[in-house]
């Protein structure tokens, strides 16, 4: 698949989480949101090098002042984040997963990635 199809996969999944959205329409939707913020960060999540897009990190930044005030939204978004990944897991560059958040300026209490574990975030 690639780059357009990754992205418009992505896009797909947000536009379901949205039509399905149900018993927590407020996490489906924030999840969808979520997605559609961070589909500019694809690029430089699935290949080696390069630096992430202007775009991606504010898709990072917002994921952060979206969530940095609530441990529920904290682990919501992880969710949301880990679930989003593992479709594109085969394709994500590990190091570059990693460096994302600081990259962006940002500091994550959590890395953005489908290894992550969600129950341990603080
Ligand atoms: C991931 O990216 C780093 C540099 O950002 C590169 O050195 C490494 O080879 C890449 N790994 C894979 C599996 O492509």
């Amino acid at each position: 698949m690639g780059a357009v199809g990754r992205k418009m996969a992505l896009v797909a999944v947000a536009m379901a989480a949205l039509l399905l959205a149900e018993p927590s329409a407020e996490a489906a939707i924030m999840c969808a949101v979520l997605q559609l913020r961070l589909i500019p960060c694809v690029d430089f999540l699935t290949t080696a090098g390069g630096s992430p897009t202007d775009a991606c990190c504010r898709g990072v930044r917002w994921l952060y002042g979206a969530t940095k005030d609530s441990l529920t939204d904290r682990i919501a978004a992880c969710s949301c984040i880990k679930s989003v990944s593992a479709s594109i897991a085969g394709e994500l560059n590990a190091s570059n997963v990693e460096a994302l958040p600081g990259l962006c300026d940002v500091h994550l209490s959590y890395s953005i990635g489908p290894s992550t574990d969600c129950s341990s975030i603080q």
